[in-house]
């Protein structure tokens, strides 16, 4: 039986860069999940027996959310879903199975590395049929619809069994629970010289990938122990949980510093990495090494042509305005296009859809490519693998002959969280009311060259997105880039991008934030960040 159901619009219902993010006891509240898909289904035409995949990162109400939206899926008219056995699927994974299956498009449940448990972090996120993000027209359309949203419909029957995999009838429609891993695995089959990677784990090379008890862990088994022959024990903390084991599921040197610690020891295996809540991020370490993603992308973009998939080359590189730009060389020597886009990985969408570029990447530890539409935590370290197959070097040998031959751009992103949201709105604001003026003026020696507020034109679909960051660019090639978060929860994030371009192989060993010193005093001088925000460091150092 299907209910028209009336409701209540909410006011708060607006989803960012990743889609509608709250906190548990929010999405708990009467009606708010529901008015939500119901908003989603609404903007969208032609899905009448259609497939909708939905999948999730086991994350605390991943369930419950996931039995609501197959009846609100059957009382719209979807023809039939395919959902994860568990009601698990990774972000990448999800992305792959919309595209495989000709799927209409898919509800992909996570708050990616943001904290799980019954008072941390939930989330809803439609993906269209290109199997990435829905594009912001969309995501205005949902929004709009949220605040006027009076009933919904939804099916009547019981649970539907997710832990059995199957064709299931529920509500007049076809249920598949599908094995989460088994398409994914395939894929990186197909991208990825699999035999070489065997062979070089046969021989003795060892790793560590930290699944953070978040959803990669069954994938990396599967691919890294079963498939790849990476001794047992080489996946840790590879059970999905809830709450992730207590965890921050968020690869990056504060919340996975067991595993830097490791690499930075004498005990260090060959090859760190980890990924996030929902699998589309990546954390790769060498022995004795970290690489920052920035620099990640670039050496990825510059040696994919070693893996089959990337064999007969790049159409070009895309990575967002404060990512450094050191895959600007690569682009720039491969002789390809180089895209700088706004934060988010839906603007590079586009460009992979009209075959613009083949590899992407966020300082924020996303890379990924046009084999799926979303980044892909797993396919960054099996890149790596597959390069260091190929090469039969370490890590470190591998970056730093990068280096030699390209510059290097040091790099890091200073975190301030929990502003409170109108401090950090008047220290931005203040910063772009002063943005012409900054241009010929001096900050620690350096020579401000020029400053804007990023402003992007889809070269695709000629949209424009403006106030995406303020840039200011020094004399020289450095810059500080300042944009507040738009994936939080709570108060505000400030981020604070700071780089510098080093093209002397002599000067390539100093020590990150000792390099980058005149530049973090001139950021601080220019948007005066501890007056603003009350703090005197940090929360956060990447
Ligand atoms: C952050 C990252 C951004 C990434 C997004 C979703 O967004 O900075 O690169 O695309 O998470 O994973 P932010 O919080 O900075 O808006
Ligand atoms: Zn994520």
């Amino acid at each position: 039986m299907i209910r028209t159901v009336a409701t209540k619009p909410y006011d708060d219902q607006k989803p960012g860069t990743s889609g509608l993010r709250k906190k548990v006891p929010v999405f708990q509240q009467q009606n708010y999940v529901e008015n939500f898909i119901q908003s989603v289904f609404d903007c969208l035409e032609g899905f009448e027996g259609k497939t909708l995949v939905i999948g999730g990162d086991g994350r605390y109400f991943n369930r419950e959310v996931i039995q609501i939206a197959l009846r609100m899926a059957a009382a719209n008219g979807f023809g039939k879903v395919m959902v994860g056995q568990g009601g698990i699927l990774s972000t990448p994974a999800a992305s792959n199975i919309i595209r495989k299956y000709g799927a209409f498009g898919g509800l992909v449940l996570s708050a990616s590395h943001n904290p799980g448990g019954p008072h941390e972090d939930f989330g809803i996120k439609y993906n269209a049929s290109n199997g990435g993000p829905a594009p912001e027209k969309l995501t205005d359309a949902i929004f709009a619809k949220t605040k006027t949203i009076a009933s919904y419909k939804i099916a009547d029957f019981a649970d539907v069994d997710l832990d059995t995999v199957g064709t299931f009838s529920a509500g007049g429609i076809s249920v598949e629970v599908i094995d989460p891993v088994a398409d994914y695995a395939a894929l990186m089959e197909s991208l990825f010289d699999f035999a070489a990677i065997r062979k070089m784990f046969a021989s003795g090379f060892t790793m560590a990938f930290d699944a953070m008890h978040a959803v990669t862990g069954p994938y990396a088994v599967e691919i890294l122990e079963k498939r790849l022959g990476a001794k047992p024990g080489s996946v840790r903390n590879f059970v999905p949980l809830p709450d992730f084991g207590g965890h921050h599921p968020d690869p990056n040197l504060v919340h996975a510093k067991k595993l830097y610690d490791l690499m930075m020891s004498a005990k260090a295996p060959d090859f760190g990495a980890a990924s996030d809540g929902d699998g589309d991020r990546n954390l790769i370490i060498g022995r004795g090494i970290f690489v920052t993603p920035s620099d990640s992308l670039a050496m990825l973009a510059a040696n994919a042509r070693h893996a089959p998939g990337y064999a007969g080359g790049l159409k070009g590189i895309a990575r967002s305005m404060p990512t450094s730009g050191a895959a600007d060389r690569v682009a720039a020597k491969l002789g390809v296009g180089m895209y700088e886009t706004p934060t988010g990985w839906k603007f590079f969408g586009n460009l992979l859809d009209a075959g613009m570029a083949t590899i992407c990447g966020e300082e924020s530890a996303g890379t990924g490519s046009d084999h799926v539409r979303e980044k892909d935590g797993l396919w960054a370290v099996l890149l790596w693998l597959n390069i260091l197959a190929a090469r039969q070097e370490p890590v470190k040998a591998i970056v730093e002959k990068h280096w030699a031959e390209y510059g290097r751009n040091y790099y890091s992103r200073h975190d301030y969280e929990g502003v409170e949201t109108d401090a950090a709105n008047r220290l931005v604001s203040a910063l772009r009311a002063k943005l012409s003026s900054l241009r010929g003026q001096s900050f620690r020696g350096l020579t401000v060259e020029t400053a804007d507020d990023f402003s992007y034109l889809d070269p695709v679909d000629q949209s424009v997105s403006s106030n995406q960051g303020i840039r200011v660019l020094f004399e020289g090639g450095s810059r500080v880039v300042f944009r507040l978060s738009g994936t939080g929860t709570s108060g505000a994030t400030l981020r604070v991008y700071i780089e510098r371009y080093e093209p002397d192989a002599a000067k390539h060993g100093i020590e990150t934030q000792e390099a980058l010193a005149d530049l973090i005093a001139a950021a601080e001088d220019i948007a005066g960040i501890r007056a603003a925000t009350g703090m005197d460091a940090p929360t956060v150092i990447t």
